[in-house]
């Protein structure tokens, strides 16, 4: 569920580094899923800059290119009904696709005249020229997981071909058009992961290299200290009188300063009924990290290892070792070392367990898994856990110790 825009602590800086950005160029977030992107994305929609024109789409449920162009018609309709020149554009723009209004949404049939590509020209062409004193501002949502779903479907029903790249290369072209059209990409799945999926070998497009990464990282501390002591206010918790001062930036420290995980321990010791100490908060995050129900599904930084980590390499002996399993035997090492760790030191701990003579490997999957947010390596190169709390949890899950 998201909160209010009014209720969105911190972010104003990173908005105001967005929207300077977004003034030459389009972006795209690079974050770890719950970090907060939906929320930025939904504070900009809220507070829009004058001259700007913002349309979010939430692309988790479209399924097909038929249906994001469903979807981004029904946002744009406002769009490309104003300032008509000659009434009725939209409407016989309908006529022309064969599609209706159903309650303000709008719906195409399958397959028409023009199809998917030539409707979403059309619209672009039509929104951007029609408004071209406003910069237009696409928020796309959950984009890498459409993506996915599309080639899922195409593959399901054995008619391979490239809908979803082309897709990206047809959003693509659309930017490079209209110079005032930008857009957002967001998304929990990683999009490098996805394209070198729907990339193959074969495939030669770079669809998001003008797409520069933002990376959204976790709250400033003290906006976490404050979203700490407003959500404790609002759940009505009462703070046990030693740990008055300190439970805020405790509780700030044990989350990573994420909002999600914040939030969830607060309420947890809403539940409490007691006057609540630091030692409580410490107890709720640790049975969350252990809890086989898994509340807080952590089991999912474990499992997308088998996901995006595919393919496997050869040991000495040619025998083929998954790539999942070496980058979890290195996230071991990472978890378990007692500081941050060189390429070097990485790969001597990795030879020491299995029997590997391919360095370069190692180095691409501590890369991969640095993109992936598990890892960061600071100016010396030296690998360590991007955060505690996932940390913690990879130590605790895989029953080695630290
Ligand atoms: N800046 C913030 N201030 C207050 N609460 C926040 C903030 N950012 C996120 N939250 C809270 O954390 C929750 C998760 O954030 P959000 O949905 O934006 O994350 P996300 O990165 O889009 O997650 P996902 O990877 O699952 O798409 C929100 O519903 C909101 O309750
Ligand atoms: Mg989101």
């Amino acid at each position: 569920m998201q909160i209010s825009p009014q209720n969105v602590v911190g972010r104003d800086q990173l908005i105001e580094q967005i929207w300077r950005k977004l003034a030459s160029k389009s972006l795209r977030f690079t974050a770890e899923r719950r970090i907060g992107k939906t929320t930025v994305m939904k504070k900009m929609l809220a507070e829009p800059k004058p001259g700007t024109s913002l349309l979010f789409l939430d692309l988790e449920k479209a399924e097909s290119p038929h249906r994001f162009t469903e979807v981004l018609l029904t946002e744009m309709k406002p769009l490309l009904s104003a300032r008509q020149k000659a009434a009725g554009w939209l409407e016989n723009f309908l006529t022309e696709i064969e599609g209706v209004e159903v309650a303000g949404v709008i719906k195409i049939p399958e397959r028409n005249r023009i199809g998917w590509k030539g409707m979403l020209e059309k619209a672009f062409d039509r929104v951007c020229s029609h408004n071209s004193d406003t910069l237009i501002v696409l928020l796309l949502d959950e984009l890498p997981y459409m993506l996915q779903k599309i080639a899922a479907h195409e593959r399901s029903a054995g008619t391979p071909d490239h809908a979803a790249l082309e897709m990206l290369d047809t959003l693509r072209a659309m930017r490079h058009e209209h110079a005032n059209l930008r857009m957002i990409f967001a998304g929990s799945v990683g999009l490098h992961h996805v394209l070198s999926d729907l990339r193959g070998t074969e495939y030669a497009s770079q669809p998001v290299n003008d797409m520069p990464p933002v990376e959204i990282g976790p709250l400033a501390t003290a906006d976490a200290v404050l979203l700490c002591e407003r959500l404790l206010k609002t759940e009505g918790v009462e703070v046990s009188s030693v740990d008055r001062g300190l439970l805020a930036s405790e509780l700030a420290a044990l989350t990573d300063r994420v909002p999600f995980y914040l939030e969830r321990v607060v309420a947890c010791l809403a539940e409490l009924e007691v006057p609540v100490s630091v030692q409580h908060a410490r107890e709720i995050v640790r049975q969350h990290l252990t809890d086989d129900n898994d509340a807080w599904e952590m089991e999912h930084f474990r499992s997308r290892l088998r996901i995006y980590y595919h393919g496997s390499s050869e040991d000495v002996n040619g025998r083929p070792i998954p790539n999942a399993s070496l980058a979890g035997a290195i996230l071991d090492i990472l978890a378990t070392a007692p500081r941050p760790q060189t390429i070097d030191e990485v790969w001597s701990a990795m030879k020491a367990r299995m029997a590997l003579d391919n360095r370069d490997q190692i180095i691409q999957l501590l890369k991969s898994l640095a993109q992936d947010h598990y890892l960061t390596s600071d100016s010396e190169k030296r690998y360590a856990f991007r955060f505690p709390l996932i940390r913690q949890w990879w130590v605790l899950a895989q029953g080695i110790s630290q």
